[in-house]
């Protein structure tokens, strides 16, 4: 049976109202209510979109909510593929962020269509948690990542907080992974990424990787 996390990325309402509401109140709350991952996220944002052409891949894609915005700063030849394998979620993507850059394929995110080494940058932000076998996709990042391109992982980490008693089990329980502090950056390695940085914030944690030339 999928968790209550994978359910609701199936459901349609949850969809609608996933990017303006939840996920920014899912980012506060990676901080306690502070600011710390949000501006995170502003900044990382900020950089991902650029101007530039370049081939961007963002995985677990959701609504579109960061493809399209990936995708704005865009130029030439420069496109910007979502993947998810949600119906709902693409459905909710093609109505609001679909853009001349930005364009949505339904797919599994630990075997996506791309030949190795096409993209030059690869994301995978708020998904890595819920998703049952989180590992073997973060090869699948590295893998369609061209050589010198990055790879940009938002998701969890361990905390004072999160090893609390019961706050695991909890989590666990509705499909949400908290993974260990090094075991994002050890399977980046692992997958052949280079210059890997970790970022901390709240109960999260960035991580960008290049993939070597
Ligand atoms: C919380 S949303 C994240 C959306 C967006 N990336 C963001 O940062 O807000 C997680 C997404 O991961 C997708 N997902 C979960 N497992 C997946 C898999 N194996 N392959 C593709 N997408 C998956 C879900 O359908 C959902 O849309």
């Amino acid at each position: 049976m999928s968790s209550i996390a994978q359910q609701l990325m199936h459901n349609r309402l949850f969809s609608q109202v996933y990017e303006r509401l939840w996920r920014p109140t899912f980012t506060r709350l990676f901080s306690l209510g502070g600011s710390g991952t949000a501006d995170f996220d502003k900044a990382l944002t900020a950089y991902l979109s650029r101007p530039g052409e370049r081939l961007i891949l963002d995985v677990a894609c959701g609504p579109g909510n960061y493809t399209r915005k990936l995708a704005d700063g865009l130029r030439g030849d420069g496109r910007c593929i979502g993947i998810d394998f949600s119906p709902s979620m693409l459905t909710q993507a093609a109505r609001t962020n679909a853009t001349g850059r930005a364009s949505y394929i339904r797919a599994d995110a630990h075997a996506t269509p791309f030949a190795d080494n096409t993209f030059d940058t690869v994301t995978c932000l708020a998904a890595l948690y819920l998703i049952p076998d989180p590992l073997p996709v973060i090869d699948e990042l590295v893998r369609v990542t061209r050589p010198g391109g990055e790879v940009v992982i938002f998701t969890s980490v361990a905390t004072e907080l999160t090893t609390l008693p019961g706050v695991r089990p909890l989590t666990e329980m509705s499909g949400y992974r908290i993974f260990g502090k090094h075991e994002i950056v050890d399977r980046l390695h692992t997958a052949g990424a280079d210059h890997v940085e970790q970022t901390i914030t709240g109960q999260g944690q960035y991580v960008l990787a290049v993939k070597p030339g």
